[in-house]
């Protein structure tokens, strides 16, 4: 995919083992990450590019600050998700391109706000200056807060299916980001409010992070009306790979470098940050990221979807997993 690769991919060795559940590497970022499904990223971008909000010439300033954010190079891992979700459930991809639209919205939105001086007080993002300091702090924050509007906007009204199955999406969307997803887990890290110990870190990584990732998933199989016990394999997945997203992003945090992240390195230590690293050290970080992995692939083996039609959720999972940005 076009992101950079960090300095240790060199260490690659002749080996060369193949990434399935028997030949896990020990060190996944001792070598370059697996390969991303990058028809679907194209999709995607694509996509994207073509979205317009308003042609309000008043507000033309605020679009172009949403644009500078939600068209830098991120990696796209939500919508590539949902796209590849709607593969394993036998829908065609492109027909869940105004969701997967909607839900990359929404985490930009959600990175706009978390690089502002009051949250992360981050300066790079995605490679580039963050939005506040590239619009100012007033932009930014009307930036994001147009991005989760028009995100569901935009999925509403552009996603074709049944209302009922739009409007079951829209709830699981709307939940994932609100108190008992994402924005209550942003609350907790920066109020410092997740209970003590390994299961307080990790109900903190399903809430700031793990339920969008999930939802990515989850969305796709309401669009699909696929429900009921068919899919607890695959709900089980979605929960399991939106844990592993933060993990491997608590690792990278220390061991990355600002060149392949996009993003500046060590902005949690800075901040005296809970994390998985924080809680375990580093090692034990990795075996936990392993287990995650693991246990993710696991879920998705028995989740129901012919091999073929997994193949690309299977990919992503080990790219997240072993993904150096
Ligand atoms: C970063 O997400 C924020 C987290 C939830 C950890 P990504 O690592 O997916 O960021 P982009 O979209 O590629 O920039
Ligand atoms: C942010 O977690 C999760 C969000 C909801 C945006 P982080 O603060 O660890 O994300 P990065 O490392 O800045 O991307
Ligand atoms: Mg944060
Ligand atoms: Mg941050
Ligand atoms: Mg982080």
């Amino acid at each position: 995919m076009g992101v950079a690769v960090s300095e240790q991919s060199g260490a690659r060795g002749g080996g060369e083992e193949r990434l399935d559940e028997q030949h896990l590497p020990q060190d996944p970022h001792a070598r370059s990450p697996d390969p991303y499904p990058d028809h679907l990223r194209l999709e995607v971008e694509e996509y994207l590019e073509a979205l317009r909000f308003s042609d309000e010439p008043m507000t033309a300033g605020l679009e172009e600050a949403m644009r500078y954010s939600l068209l830098a190079p991120g990696k796209r891992v939500r919508p590539v998700l949902a796209l590849a979700t709607a593969r394993a459930v036998g829908l065609a991809p492109r027909s869940v391109l105004p969701l997967a639209g909607a839900i990359e919205m929404i985490h930009t939105y959600s990175l706009i706000h978390d690089d502002l001086p009051a949250m992360d007080d981050d300066d790079l993002r995605r490679g580039r200056p963050t939005c506040h300091v590239a619009y100012g702090q007033d932009v930014a924050i009307l930036a994001g807060d147009g991005l989760y509007a028009e995100a569901f906007h935009h999925l509403l009204s552009r996603q074709e299916s049944e209302p009922e199955r739009v409007l079951a999406a829209a709830a699981e969307l709307a939940g994932a980001t609100g108190v008992s997803g994402m924005v209550g887990g942003q609350y907790a890290d920066v109020r410092e409010q997740a209970p003590a110990g390994p299961a307080g870190v990790r109900r903190l990584h399903e809430l700031k992070t793990g339920r969008l990732v999930g939802a990515s998933i989850v969305c796709v199989l309401l669009l699909a009306a696929v429900d009921g016990p068919a899919t607890m394999a695959l709900r089980r997945f979605a929960a399991e790979l939106g844990v592993l997203f933060q993990i491997v992003d608590d690792i990278l945090d220390v061991i990355g470098t600002d060149q392949a992240l996009g993003k500046p390195r060590g902005s949690d230590e800075r901040h005296g940050k809970r994390t998985y690293v924080s809680e375990f050290g580093i090692d034990r970080a990795k075996e936990l990221a392993a287990e995650s992995h693991r246990t993710a692939r696991e879920a998705l083996a028995q989740g129901g979807p012919p091999a073929t039609a997994r193949a690309e959720l299977e990919q992503l999972t080990d790219f997240i997993y072993t993904r150096t940005s």
